[in-house]
Formats: structure tokens, C-alpha cells, sequence
């Protein structure tokens, strides 16, 4: 028999979407960190999720993985049933604003319908007892909308959203809240900017810049590359939710961002700046790679996150300055190019031609 130091609980938590860009950080910041709490993954292995990133803690004895839909109430059920869940970290979600704007149902079945599915199965299930349990629901700030040249979202900042994307989400956290509100649901919300960093999918501007300089092919760039967006290295979101997980009060809504705003023309200059030096090629060869076409519909013009809240109530804040993050996530994907072709295979070169080539 193992015992556990007293100070640690003993908890069964649910991570939705751990197969994807910020979940497979997540779930393996968990694994890691709490040996003594059971994981459970579940995530449907859409385009977007991939067990690969999962390599290092697959066989953790603390780690399980089970392949199904966040919409499936018969399975949600079930997971809830058989396994004392007594927290939920909801990352699963259809993530990208172009794919809603072609496609803005399969958003509304995972993103609105999935959380409501799991927040009425976590309500049945611990509606005899809601003490030690948390459904922490993970957001973005795109829900708020789109700023002008100056001022941030803060927590109370009215819901504007202007995508399919983020009225999926903007949906979810009223739904959130309104489990909260209605039924005493134990809940957090976190509003998080733009993450970057290794296993993040190469639809997203970073990784897809990463791939095509690798390549030498063009680098789009929508409109004029005036869009401003705060980045934050994805390990710091995932030590943010961490903390807010564990320390954050019950129904609060907490913003996460990196204080590091960059227009999207900038933010491609560098990386070229950067990639050029990596890979040995001339200064400014790069660059030659930018192309600047069609904007996207209903394109928001800036995001700018204020965290005070949780800096003050909780300590957080950022730990990477953004050209050593970028220098490291660059380094992550030079070394690991198989991941690369292996997630550009099957349907991506379809994906590329209907939203690069026909636009
Ligand atoms: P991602 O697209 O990389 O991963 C999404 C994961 O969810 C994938 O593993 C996918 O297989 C899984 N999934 C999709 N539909 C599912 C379903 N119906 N049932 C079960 N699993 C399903 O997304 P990401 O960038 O890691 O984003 C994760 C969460 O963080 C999302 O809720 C997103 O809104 C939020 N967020 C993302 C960012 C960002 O910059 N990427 C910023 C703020 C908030
Ligand atoms: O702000 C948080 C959000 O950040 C998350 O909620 C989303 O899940 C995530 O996808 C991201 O949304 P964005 O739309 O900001 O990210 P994306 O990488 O798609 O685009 C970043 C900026 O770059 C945006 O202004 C559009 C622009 N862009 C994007 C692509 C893919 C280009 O100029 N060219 C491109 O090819």
C-alpha cells in the first residue's frame, strides 16, 4: 500500500482535448507534477489532436487515455460513472477562426454543445456533494472581440465576439457561468491570448511561417499584416491554469496574457530574422518569402489582455520573454521536422489549397 504525504488529495481529473496544442502541455504538466492524481485524457483525434504529443508520458501510471467525442452525453456519462471525476480541466474545442468561418456548425456541436454536455453531466454526477470539485472551463480572450489602437480586456470587459469561433466560445462561457449561477456548479474561467510554442498545429500563423520557411514557400500574410495580437509562450498558460486550478476561487473569471503585443507583419519579420541565422541562410532571404493576400472576413484588429487579477491574486506572470520563447519554439520544430511532415500529411495539403489557393 502507497500513502501519500496528508498534503497531497487524491483526485481523478478529466482533461477534454489533451491530444492538442495547449491540452498536451497541460496534460503533461499534470501527469508530471501530480503523480498521485489519475488523469484521464479524453479527446476525439480530430486533425487537430495527435498522440504523438503525448509520447513521454504515454505509459505514465497515472495517465489514461480515452478516444471519444466531448458531445457524446452516453460516453460523458459513462467516464463520470465509472470514475469519481472530481475536477474537469475543459480544453476540447474546434480552435481555428478560419476552419468556423467555413465550417461554423462542427464549432457550435464541440465547442457550445460539448460544454454543455459536460457540464450536465459533472452537475448529476456531484450534485450530492459540489465540495472538492472543480469544472475549470479554458477560454481565449477573443470572446471580448476586437480593440481599437489602444486600451486591454479585462475580466468585466462585455462579451463583443465577432467569428463563428469565438461566439462558439463566448457561448460556452455563458453556459458556464449560467451552470454557475443556476445550479451552484463549482466553476473557474480562464481567458487566455494567443499561445505559441512546440506541438502547436501548423494551420496557426507561427507554426505555419516555421513549416513554409522551412520549405521556401510564401509566408501569408491577410491584409496588411497590421493585426496585433499578445502572445504568451504555451507553457506559461498552462503554469497559469495550474495555479488557477488549484488556487483561484470558485466562479471567478481569471484573463491570461503576456504583456507582448506584436502586429502579425512584425511578429513574421523576426521569425525570419531568426530562421535565417538557424538555418544558415543570408540575412533577409526570408523575408523575400512574405505575401501579403486576401484578408480574412470580419478580421479582428487587436487583442491586448490585462492579467493584473491574476498577477495580484495569485502571483502569476509570465516567464519568457518573447524572442527567447520564439528562439525555442523554432529550435523545438528544427529538431523535430518528422512531427512536422507527419501533421502536414493526409489532409492538410487539402486544407492548404481550399484556404491559401482558392481564397
Ligand atoms: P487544438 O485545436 O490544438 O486542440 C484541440 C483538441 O481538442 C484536439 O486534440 C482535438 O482532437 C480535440 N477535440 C476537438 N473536438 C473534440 C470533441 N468534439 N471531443 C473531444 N475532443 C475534441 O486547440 P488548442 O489551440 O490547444 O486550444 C485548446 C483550448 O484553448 C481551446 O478551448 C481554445 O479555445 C483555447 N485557447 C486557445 C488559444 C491558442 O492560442 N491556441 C488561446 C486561448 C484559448
Ligand atoms: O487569441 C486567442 C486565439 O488565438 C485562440 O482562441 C485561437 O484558438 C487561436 O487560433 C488564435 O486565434 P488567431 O486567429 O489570433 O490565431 P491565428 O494563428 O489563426 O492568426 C494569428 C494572426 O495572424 C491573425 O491576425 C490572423 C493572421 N494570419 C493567420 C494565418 C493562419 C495571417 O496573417 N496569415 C495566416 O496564414
Amino acid at each position: 500500500m502507497y500513502f501519500y504525504p496528508s498534503k497531497f488529495i487524491m483526485q481523478t481529473l478529466l482533461i477534454t482535448g489533451g491530444a492538442g496544442f495547449i491540452g498536451s502541455h497541460l496534460t503533461r504538466l499534470f501527469v508530471q507534477k501530480y503523480p498521485h492524481y489519475k488523469i484521464i485524457n479524453l479527446d476525439a483525434l480530430t486533425y487537430a489532436g495527435n498522440l504523438s504529443n503525448l509520447k513521454d508520458i504515454e505509459n505514465a501510471p497515472n495517465y489514461f487515455f480515452v478516444k471519444g467525442d466531448v458531445a457524446d452525453a452516453a460516453l460523458v456519462n459513462k467516464l463520470f460513472a465509472e470514475h469519481s471525476i472530481t475536477g474537469v480541466l475543459h480544453c476540447a474545442a474546434e480552435s481555428h477562426v478560419d476552419r468556423s468561418i467555413s465550417d461554423p456548425l462542427a464549432f457550435v456541436k464541440t465547442n457550445v454543445v460539448g460544454t454543455a454536455t459536460l457540464l450536465l453531466a459533472a452537475k448529476e454526477s456531484w450534485k450530492a456533494d459540489y465540495s472538492n470539485k472543480v469544472f475549470y472551463h479554458i477560454s481565449t480572450d477573443e470572446v471580448y472581440g476586437s480593440l481599437g489602437s489602444t486600451g486591454f480586456f479585462y475580466e468585466n470587459t462585455a462579451y463583443d465576439p465577432r467569428s463563428p469561433y469565438s461566439a462558439s466560445k463566448a457561448s460556452s462561457d455563458h453556459f458556464v457561468r449560467a451552470f454557475y449561477h443556476t445550479y451552484g456548479l463549482p466553476v473557474k474561467i480562464s481567458n487566455c491570448s494567443n499561445n505559441y510554442g512546440p506541438y502547436h498545429f501548423p494551420e496557426k500563423l507561427i507554426p505555419l511561417s516555421i513549416n513554409n520557411i522551412i520549405q521556401n514557400k510564401p509566408l501569408p500574410i491577410y491584409g496588411k499584416g497590421e493585426n496585433v495580437r499578445d502572445w504568451l509562450f504555451v507553457e506559461d498558460h498552462v503554469r497559469a491554469i495550474d495555479i488557477i486550478y488549484h488556487k483561484g476561487k470558485i466562479g471567478e473569471t481569471y484573463n491570461i496574457g503576456g504583456h507582448n503585443e506584436w502586429t502579425n507583419l512584425n511578429l513574421i519579420k523576426e521569425l525570419c530574422r531568426q530562421m535565417d541565422q538557424k538555418l544558415g541562410r543570408e540575412a533577409g532571404s526570408s523575408e523575400k518569402l512574405i505575401s501579403f493576400v486576401k484578408d480574412r472576413a470580419g478580421h479582428d484588429l487587436r487583442y491586448a489582455i490585462d492579467a493584473t487579477k491574476l498577477k495580484d491574486e495569485l502571483g502569476w506572470m509570465p516567464s519568457l520573454q518573447f524572442e527567447e520563447g520564439l528562439n525555442k519554439t523554432i529550435d523545438w520544430y528544427l529538431s523535430n521536422q518528422q512531427w512536422l511532415s507527419d501533421v502536414v500529411s493526409g489532409h492538410y495539403a487539402d486544407y492548404y489549397e481550399e484556404q491559401y489557393h482558392k481564397r
